[in-house]
C-alpha cells in the first residue's frame, strides 16, 4: 500500500511540474513556445501548424486569409477591480514574414482582440481579414488590432510600406510608426524590415490605470528594448467588451508572402511570460541554411558543382544572348522593381503567341506566371529604340509602381532590353471593358455593374489627378484601357505610358498621344495635355459605357452615316429625351436617375471650353450624389457644340496617322 501511495505521489509531482512546460494555459493566460499541440487554438482560412510547431498563417497563395485564435474568450471588465478581469493585458509573440518577390509581398499580420471568431463577412488583403468596406471604422466592431503592415495604402493614410499601427475598429490607424526598434546598447533607433523573412519579437502591453498602450518591436537576437515603438494613451473601456477573443489575422492580396507565428505568450493578470526564443520552431528557409553537410558530401558536391559550372558556363555563354538585358548604373536604386528578362521569358513561355492577351497602342501584352511564386502577371512589351530620356522614364515608371489604388492596375516592375522595355502588371482576369461593350463573346454588363465601373474609374482618375503626391495625367482614357478584375471592378491601365513617346523622340515627329474621339478639341490646337483633357476623355468614356457605342462610329463600320456619339446624346438631350441615347442592350433595365446623371455628366465633361468642364473631384461628387448636377451653373444642352470635335476629326483624317505635335509630360512637376 505504502509503495502504491508513494508511486501515486510521485506521479502527481511529475504531472504538476510538467504543467508549466507543456500546458501552461489557463483562461487568463497561456504560453506557446512553438505550437506543438494545437490544444486550445482555433485555426481558420489557410492557417496550419507544421510538424515542428510552427504556426503558418498564410503562404504564397494569393487572396487568402489565415487566422488563429485562442479557443477560450478572455474576460475584460471595466467595473471590476480584480486584476484578472481588468482591461489590462500583456502579450508578446515572435513572427516572421517572407515575401514572394524581394520587398514585394502580401499585406501583413494583425494581432487582434475581438468579440467573435467569425469573420466570414470580412474582406482580405487591405482589410487584413478583419473588416469589410462597409463596417470598416464602425464603433460597433469592438475590435482592437495591432497591425504589422507591409503595404502603403493611401486610403487608410498609411505612412510607409513597412509600419506598425494601432487600429481601433478600422484600418485607419490611430497611431503608427515605421518599423524600428530602440537599441539599448547604441542608444538610438534602428530600422527593421518587417518583410525580411527574419523572426521578430513584438510586445503589446496595456495598463488600465494609465490607459497606456505600449507596442515594442525588436529582432529576436536582443532582449526587450527599454523604449517602446508606440506608446499611446487610449481608453479601451469603450472598445473592449466583457468577453473577447485574442488571436491573429493575416491576409495576402495580389502579392503574397509567408506569414508565421513562432511563439506566443499572453497574460490577463500581469506581465506575459517571456518566450524561450532559442527553443522556438525554425523557419523553413532558415533550417535549410543551417543544415551542415558532412565533409565527404561537401567534397563530392564541390566536384559535381565544378563539373556543372563548366557545362552550365558553356551553355550560359550560348544562351546569354537570348536573355541579354540592358542595365545601367543609374538603375541600381531601382533594383527591387526590376524583373529579370529570363524570368519574364519563362513566365510567358518565351512570349509565345498562345500567351498573347492583346495588342494595344504601345505594344503586345502577354499573360505569364512567375516561376518562383506562381503569381499571374501581365507583361507588356513596348518597343523603344531610343536611349535618350530612358532614365527619367524609368524613374517615373518606378514611382508609378508606388501608386496604389483599387481602381488602378498595379504596376509591379520593369525590365529593359535593347530596343524594348517590358512592364509587369497585375493580371486582370476579365480583360478590357470594350470587349464587354462591343464583342459578342463576352456577356452583357448590367447597369449596376456599369455604374460601379464608372465610379471606380472616376475614383482612380481622381486619385491620379488630386490625391497622389504629384499630378499624374492618364492621357489615354477609353474603354479599352479600363480592365476588369475578378470581381468586375474597373481599373485604369496604361497610365502615364504616353510619356514614353515624348521622351527620346524628336519633338518634331512625336506621335499624337491619345485616341481620336477622346481627345479634347484644344489638344489639337495646343498639343498640351492637362487634367482638363483627361476629363474630356473621361466624358467620352461615360457616354461610351452608358450608350454602348464608340465615341465615333465610321460609315465603314456598316452604319448609314458617321455617328459622333456626343452629338447624338446632345441631340437627345435637346429634345428632352436623353434616355433615348441609352444602350439598347440594357433593354431599359437601369435606374433612370443614374442613367440621366451619367449621360449629362458625359456631356458636361465634353464641353468644348476646357474651363467649363468639371474637375474629377466634382465628377466624383456628382456620381456619389453629394452634389446635384441640375443645380450646377452649367447648362448642359446650351453650351455644347459638337462642331469642334467634328472639325478636329476631319483634321485628323487629313493628317493621316502621324501629326506633328508634341505634348507635355504626364507628370506636371511643381503643379502643387
Ligand atoms: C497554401 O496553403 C493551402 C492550405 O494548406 C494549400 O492548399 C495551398 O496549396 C498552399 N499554397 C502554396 C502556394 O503553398
Ligand atoms: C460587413 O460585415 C458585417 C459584419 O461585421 C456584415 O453585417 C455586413 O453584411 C458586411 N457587409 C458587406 C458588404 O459584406
Amino acid at each position: 500500500m505504502a509503495v502504491v501511495l508513494r508511486l501515486l505521489h510521485f506521479l502527481v509531482l511529475v504531472y504538476v511540474s510538467y504543467i508549466p512546460l507543456a500546458l501552461a494555459q489557463d483562461k487568463n493566460g497561456f504560453i506557446y513556445n512553438g505550437f506543438h499541440d494545437q490544444a486550445n487554438l482555433d485555426l481558420d482560412g489557410i492557417a496550419e501548424i507544421h510538424s515542428n510547431g510552427l504556426l503558418q498563417l498564410t503562404n504564397l497563395s494569393r487572396q487568402e486569409v489565415g487566422r488563429a485564435f485562442f479557443h477560450f474568450p478572455m474576460k475584460f471588465n471595466t467595473s471590476s477591480s480584480n486584476p484578472t478581469s481588468s482591461l489590462s493585458f500583456s502579450t508578446n509573440f515572435v513572427f516572421a514574414m517572407a515575401p514572394q518577390v524581394k520587398n514585394l509581398g502580401g499585406h501583413g499580420i494583425a494581432f487582434t482582440i475581438c468579440p467573435s471568431k467569425n469573420f466570414s463577412h470580412a474582406l482580405l488583403n487591405r482589410y487584413l481579414g478583419l473588416f469589410n468596406n462597409s463596417n470598416n471604422g464602425n464603433s460597433t466592431n469592438h475590435i482592437l488590432a495591432i497591425e504589422l503592415d507591409t503595404v502603403l495604402d493611401p486610403e487608410f493614410e498609411d505612412i510607409t510600406m513597412n509600419h506598425v499601427g494601432i487600429d481601433v475598429n478600422g484600418m485607419k490607424s490611430v497611431a503608427s510608426a515605421p518599423a524600428m526598434y530602440f537599441s539599448n546598447k547604441e542608444g538610438k533607433n534602428i530600422s527593421l524590415e518587417l518583410m525580411s523573412g527574419n523572426p521578430m519579437h513584438l510586445w503589446i502591453d496595456y495598463d488600465e490605470a494609465e490607459k497606456l498602450l505600449n507596442v515594442t518591436l525588436a529582432p529576436t537576437t536582443i532582449p526587450k528594448p527599454n523604449r517602446p515603438l508606440l506608446s499611446t494613451h487610449i481608453d479601451l473601456s469603450q472598445i473592449l467588451l466583457e468577453s473577447m477573443y485574442v488571436g491573429f489575422s493575416s491576409a495576402t492580396g495580389t502579392l503574397a508572402s509567408d506569414h508565421y507565428i513562432l511563439g506566443w505568450s499572453f497574460n490577463k493578470s500581469g506581465p506575459a511570460q517571456s518566450l524561450g526564443v532559442s527553443s522556438l520552431p525554425r523557419l523553413p528557409r532558415e533550417r535549410k541554411r543551417k543544415e551542415k553537410p558532412s565533409v565527404m558530401i561537401m567534397i563530392a558536391l564541390i566536384a559535381v558543382a565544378v563539373a556543372l559550372i563548366t557545362v552550365i558556363g558553356a551553355a550560359y555563354i550560348l544562351r546569354r544572348k537570348k536573355y541579354e538585358e540592358i542595365r545601367e548604373d543609374w538603375e541600381e536604386e531601382y533594383g527591387p522593381h526590376r524583373f529579370s528578362y529570363k524570368n519574364l521569358h519563362k513566365a510567358t513561355k518565351g512570349f509565345k503567341d498562345t500567351e498573347l492577351l492583346g495588342e494595344g497602342g504601345f505594344g503586345k501584352v502577354y499573360i505569364g506566371i512567375l516561376p518562383s511564386s506562381n503569381v499571374q502577371i501581365a507583361v507588356k512589351r513596348v518597343s523603344h529604340d531610343s536611349k535618350q530620356g530612358m532614365e527619367e522614364f524609368v524613374a517615373e515608371i518606378v514611382s508609378m509602381g508606388r501608386l496604389r489604388h483599387r481602381n488602378l492596375v498595379q504596376l509591379l516592375g520593369y525590365c529593359r532590353r535593347r530596343g524594348e522595355l517590358l512592364l509587369v502588371y497585375d493580371y486582370m482576369p476579365n480583360g478590357s471593358l470594350d470587349k464587354f461593350l462591343y464583342s459578342k463573346e463576352k456577356p452583357n454588363l448590367n447597369w449596376v455593374q456599369r455604374f460601379r465601373i464608372i465610379r471606380g474609374v472616376a475614383s482612380g482618375l481622381l486619385y491620379l489627378h488630386e490625391e497622389w503626391e504629384q499630378v499624374v495625367l492618364h492621357r489615354d482614357i477609353k474603354a479599352s484601357n479600363v480592365l476588369l478584375d475578378a470581381e468586375l471592378n474597373g481599373r485604369l491601365g496604361d497610365f502615364g505610358l504616353a510619356r514614353l513617346y515624348d521622351h527620346g523622340s524628336n519633338p518634331q515627329t512625336t506621335h499624337v498621344v491619345g485616341t481620336v474621339g477622346y481627345l479634347a478639341p484644344e489638344f489639337y490646337r495646343t498639343g498640351r495635355a492637362n487634367t482638363c483633357t483627361d476629363v474630356f476623355a473621361f466624358g467620352a468614356f461615360l457616354l461610351e459605357v452608358a450608350c454602348g457605342r464608340r465615341p465615333i462610329e465610321l460609315q465603314a463600320q456598316g452604319l448609314p452615316e458617321q455617328v459622333i456619339l456626343v452629338d447624338l446624346v446632345a441631340e437627345c438631350c435637346r429634345r428632352g429625351a436623353i434616355l433615348d441615347a441609352s444602350d439598347p442592350r440594357l433593354e431599359g433595365n437601369y435606374v433612370a436617375e443614374e442613367m440621366e446623371l451619367v449621360l449629362k455628366l458625359g456631356l458636361f465633361c465634353s464641353d468644348t471650353i476646357p474651363a467649363a468642364r468639371p474637375s474629377m473631384k466634382q465628377v466624383m461628387q456628382f456620381l456619389d450624389g453629394d452634389a446635384d448636377l441640375r443645380e450646377s451653373p452649367h447648362d448642359v444642352s446650351a453650351s455644347f457644340t459638337a462642331f469642334t470635335i467634328t472639325e478636329s476629326y476631319d483634321f485628323m483624317s487629313s493628317q493621316a496617322s502621324v501629326a506633328s505635335m508634341s505634348s507635355t509630360g504626364s507628370f506636371l512637376r511643381g503643379g502643387r
